[in-house]
């Protein structure tokens, strides 16, 4: 896996306004509410490549549904229809209020065709047939549920259709140690519920999805961050 990869020029974040307006639709309805969700929103957005690189890697893809797993706020939701993606899209994750925000933001905004459910993807995930991302979720889950995971996953990729996965891959570099301190804060200061379980190496993923019929490519998604985060785009090809 590996190589020079076109996904990788889109290693920026958003520009500022569109990171603002995006984070608008967490703003509290009273004046002195909590504005965590929209400070979150407006610096993660304005500050990590992810959502770019996700729309570029989506950006061939098939017009059918997506399933991004782990949803958090649903910020994927809120990006691709700034950036007039009509895929319809369905986010899961475990964390009930965070469903319940994302979902009170997606109203907020008038997001069409945007829904949102509390699952634990370790458990079941929803009958799905289409594109499915998967955005640093991974190393929250022990490894064996990561390798059924993501046989899940790719068991929801239609063909010709992609699942775009972001994650940090364990390779003893400065990046990964400075990950992993940073998910241990996110957790000790309560953004995270969870507690990061095991960071997956590029094998561990390369192994099932190729298994699931999937043909894939990896990219470095940092950009100028210090975390050591990965895209992995894994295509199923239409049957002969
Ligand atoms: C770092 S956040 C990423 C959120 C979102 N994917 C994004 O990139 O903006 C990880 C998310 O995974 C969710 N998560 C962790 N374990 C999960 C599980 N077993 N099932 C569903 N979601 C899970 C957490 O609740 C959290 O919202």
């Amino acid at each position: 896996m590996g190589g020079a990869d076109p996904l990788s020029e889109a290693a920026l974040p958003l520009a500022r306004e569109q990171a603002r307006r995006i984070a608008s639709a967490f703003l509290p309805p009273q004046r002195f509410g909590n504005r965590r969700d929209y400070y979150y929103s407006r610096g993660k957005l304005g500050s990590d490549p992810l959502y770019p690189g996700v729309l570029a890697a989506l950006n061939d893809a098939p017009v059918v549904p997506l399933l991004d797993i782990g949803c958090g706020l649903g910020l994927l939701a809120h990006v691709l229809r700034q950036q007039g993606s009509t895929l319809a899209y369905h986010g899961v994750d475990i964390d009930a209020g965070k469903v319940a925000r994302a979902e009170q933001a997606s109203s907020r905004a008038a997001l069409p065709q945007a829904t949102f459910t509390c699952v634990d993807a370790s458990a079941a995930l929803p009958a799905h047939h289409g594109n499915v991302a998967l955005l640093d979720v991974l190393q929250y889950l022990p490894a064996p549920a990561q390798t059924q995971l993501l046989l899940d996953a790719a068991a929801r990729v239609a063909p010709g259709a992609r699942l775009v996965i972001r994650t940090t891959l364990a390779d003893h570099s400065g990046r990964d140690r400075t990950t992993r301190i940073t998910d241990m804060l996110a957790h000790l200061v309560g953004w995270m519920g969870t507690r990061p379980r095991h960071y997956p190496d590029a094998e561990s993923l390369r192994t099932p999805l190729e298994a699931a019929g999937l043909h894939l490519r990896v990219t470095p998604l940092y950009g100028n961050t210090p975390f050591n985060n990965w895209l992995i785009v894994g295509d199923r090809p239409l049957a002969a």
